[in-house]
């Protein structure tokens, strides 16, 4: 079975993780999956709501690590950068489900959805200093945007996880229900959106983020420079390989 499940009922398009044995960690295969099913969601007519969901246990635990390190994104073409641009620039609504850890990419995607629900065991976490990186998919920007300075410091400097409540006390989250009922309720919300006329959903969505994506897609851009090339560096080779081995990272020397 496909490690990213698509389907599409009523004008909703839902891709769903799907490769719990690890905890949804996210291949450059599963990227590349994504990344076309955006694009397709995004010219296809039939497609009027695009959704990610996970699982009631986890959404997903970010980039999977090991394929991370063996394919290194190295260009704007690669797989993930192609996913983050596509939703980031992505014309209708688009919804999260959010269960359980949602770690780096997880989390960063969030900042692109308009429209986020998050089970009450939901953790979201941007751990790129632990990890010897830096934000990605604009979150440097976003996060400071949404968060306010000081809390945008603590979640990204610290990248420690933070929780359902307090993602909706900052905005990051509309609604926090039982993990079990997450995914059934933004496929209402979703179902809800799909009967509304597409070009007041789409001008509406345009109209709100207004001038803002320039500056985020460059943003974005820079982010993924310092991204490839802090991935080759001591810190992160450190923190990988500790995470591979099931031990602490030492930073000591970095
Ligand atoms: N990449 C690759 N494999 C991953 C992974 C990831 N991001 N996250 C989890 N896995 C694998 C584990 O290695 C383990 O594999 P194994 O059974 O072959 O040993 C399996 O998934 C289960 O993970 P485990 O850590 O035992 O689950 P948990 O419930 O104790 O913890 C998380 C869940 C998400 C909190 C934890 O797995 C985690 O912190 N993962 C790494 C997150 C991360 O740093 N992501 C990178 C962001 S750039």
């Amino acid at each position: 079975m496909s490690d990213i499940l698509s389907h599409t009922d009523a004008g909703v398009m839902s891709l769903t993780f799907n490769r719990l044995d690890k905890k949804n960690a996210i291949t450059s295969a599963m990227y590349t999956a994504m990344a076309d099913a955006v694009a397709h969601a995004a010219s296809d007519a039939a497609v009027k709501v695009l959704v990610f969901q996970g699982h009631e246990s986890i959404f997903t635990s970010g980039n999977d690590i090991g394929d991370f390190l063996n394919q290194a994104p190295s260009t704007q073409a690669s797989p993930v950068f192609r996913f983050l641009r596509g939703i980031a620039t992505f014309p209708k609504p688009l919804l999260a489900a959010v269960a359980g850890p949602a770690v780096g990419i997880g989390t960063t995607m969030l900042f692109h959805c308009d429209l986020v629900y998050a089970g009450d065991n939901a953790a979201f976490s941007m751990p790129f200093v632990n990890l010897g990186l830096c934000p990605e998919a604009a979150s440097s920007l976003l996060v400071p945007r949404m968060f306010g300075y000081h809390r945008a410091a603590e979640a990204l400097l610290m990248g420690e996880a933070f929780f359902a409540e307090a993602a909706q006390e900052v905005g990051l989250v509309n609604r926090v229900v039982p993990p079990t009922e997450v995914n059934g309720y933004v496929q209402s919300q979703a179902r809800k959106l799909a009967g509304k006329p597409l070009s007041s959903l789409v001008e509406t969505k345009r109209l709100m983020k207004g001038n803002s994506q320039e500056e985020m897609l460059q943003k974005m851009d820079e982010e993924g420079q310092s991204f490839g090339r802090m991935l080759r560096e001591p810190a992160a080779k450190e923190a990988f390989g500790a995470f591979m081995e099931k031990r602490k990272p030492d930073f000591s020397k970095f």
